[in-house]
């Protein structure tokens, strides 16, 4: 059986959750789902990243300890992911006893192989990321903080040293033989770019500190840097007699923003430690909210509140359809715009999907008591019929194809073209009027089979995207609440006997 291991990033527990932390996480959830569909061994895994410094300094303003402040914050993230019906296999954090035995194993054998030695270090530092940013890019910024304009500061301190700068070679080997290891393309175009600038070691500790953190081994004065300590959580959670068969991740999604410690850093940590590689690094773009970058100092967060808003006036799957359909899942930002998905949901959901579904149903149940009849799909057909099922099985091809390569928006489109065209099928068709002649009694049940064919591969095919919904289609179908496979992915594979119950209404209206 294929293994299939997907990732997001572990999110800083100093922040509330918001969209930009649901959107790649409800992203790998789809991809964990499609490949659950596709009967593989999966393991989707999220959680929170807790050892940055400044998670002691807001602690201490809480009067609580930084582990009782992670531990809250924590609770928040898993919180919200359970409620948005995350199916992530665990989450992972950092402060566990499970990782940061892990962490100190890998770093002491990265000290003992010389990968990691101790050496002095002075750079500029943008404490916000706890980060440090090379004197080029500084320049750029004019040394100031791309993401909160403070100002960078000069650094210097006693540092052990990760030897980045002997895998500028074997990193840009691994870009030209697996172009698909960072994707999309203008994004490894950018590393490629980097790299070839030429690589520094980087520092992977920091003294002074408190206890919180993971001490580098066998040197108690220095902690390992946050981001190093992070990175390891992909391989630690994993790193288990019982789920090392997971390894390699077969997709780490993160965004654009921290491309370069996944796409650099930490492939050439594993190549030091000895490890396979990810199969590949998705980078994706950001989501601005109403055509502005979303920051703390506008206070223009799609935060939890606002998601809440979407959940119960929309539910959680017409949420999940608009991050899937218009996200920033390419190179592109995207705009959370309220107009926009208002618009995404009364099109796509309530007037194209939601009605297919509500007059299928309700037409096999007013003509034919709910009982689809087989076998006379192919005497009377015609044009439309052949013409819908060609939709169909593309829809179907096009679908795989494109989840495989992560192309989300494609597969969507390609659902939706048979969604459309099966409404078409319906105003061609007018079954209400065939209903009225008695000769046309085969045709009717020709064209009722058709349709109910149609909305049986369409509630395979969103099922990643909306498991709900899925579900709730199949079950007034009279497919019971069984999950899908993949094998119903065909065109003919509607059960003999099914006897569909009273439609419901998928997505009501809304009025704004
Ligand atoms: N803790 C680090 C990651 C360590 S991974 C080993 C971190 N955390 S974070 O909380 O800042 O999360 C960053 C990630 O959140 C982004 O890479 C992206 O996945 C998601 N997003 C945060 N803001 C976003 C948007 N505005 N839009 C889309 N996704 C964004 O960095």
């Amino acid at each position: 059986m294929n293994k299939y291991y997907v990732t997001t990033p572990i999110y800083y527990v100093n922040d509330r959750p918001h969209i930009g932390h649901v959107y790649t996480t409800t992203i790998a959830d789809i991809f964990a789902r499609y490949h659950r569909l596709k009967g593989e061994d999966v393991f989707f895994l999220t959680g929170t990243d807790e050892h940055a410094a400044k998670v002691v300094d807001s602690a201490a303003q809480r009067n609580l300890s930084a582990q009782e402040w992670a531990d809250q914050n924590a609770q928040a993230f898993q919180d919200t992911f359970r409620r948005l019906e995350l199916s992530h296999d665990d989450f992972i954090r950092t402060s566990q006893p499970r990782h940061t035995e892990k962490v100190q194993r890998y770093v002491a054998a990265l000290i003992e192989s010389g990968a990691v030695y101790l050496g002095d270090y002075e750079g500029w530092y943008d404490a916000g990321q706890e980060e440090y940013i090379p004197e080029s890019k500084a320049k750029e910024y004019e040394y100031k903080s791309p993401f909160n304009n403070q100002p960078l500061v000069r650094k210097s301190e006693k540092n052990y040293f990760f030897k980045l700068s002997d895998y500028a070679e074997p990193l840009l080997r691994l870009m030209t033989e697996q172009p698909d290891f960072v994707q999309p393309t203008v994004r490894r175009n950018e590393v490629i770019n980097r790299i070839r600038e030429g690589l520094n070691d980087v520092p992977i500790s920091r003294t002074g500190g408190t206890d919180w953190g993971i001490k580098v081994p066998g040197d108690e004065t220095h902690t390992i840097y946050v981001w190093i300590d992070a990175l390891f959580n992909y391989l630690s959670t994993i790193d288990t007699d019982d789920r090392c068969r997971y390894w390699p991740a077969d997709v780490h999604f993160i965004a654009k923003d921290i491309l370069w410690f996944h796409a650099v850093i930490w492939p050439a940590m594993l190549m030091a430690l000895k490890r396979e590689l990810p199969r590949q690094v998705y980078a994706h773009g950001f989501w601005i909210a109403e055509g502005q970058k979303m920051s703390k100092s506008l206070g223009n967060f799609i935060d939890l509140e606002k998601i809440d808003h979407y959940v119960n006036a929309y539910g959680i799957d017409a949420l999940r359809y608009f991050l899937a359909s218009n996200g920033p899942l390419g190179a592109n930002d995207s705009d959370f715009a309220d107009a926009t998905f208002v618009e995404v949901y009364n099109a796509d959901l309530a007037n194209d999907l939601g009605n297919l579904v509500q007059r299928t149903l309700s037409m096999i149940q007013r003509y034919r008591d709910g009982a689809v009849a087989q076998g006379s799909a192919t005497s009377t057909s015609d044009a439309t019929d052949t013409d819908l099922v060609s939709v169909a099985t593309r829809a179907v091809t096009v679908y795989a194809e494109r989840l495989e390569r992560l192309g989300l928006h494609e597969a969507l489109t390609a659902v939706w073209e048979l969604v459309t065209r099966a409404n078409r099928y319906v105003e061609e068709n007018a079954p209400w009027k065939l209903a009225k002649d008695q000769t046309q009694a085969e045709r009717l049940d020709a064209v009722l089979y058709h349709l109910a064919e149609s909305v049986r591969l369409i509630s395979v095919l969103i099922q990643p995207v909306m498991p709900d919904i899925s579900s709730r289609i199949r079950v007034q179908l009279g497919l019971g609440d069984d999950l899908p496979t993949i094998d119903e992915l065909a065109w003919g594979k509607l059960p003999a006997t099914i006897q569909i119950q009273k439609p419901t209404p998928l997505f009501p209206k809304h009025e704004s």
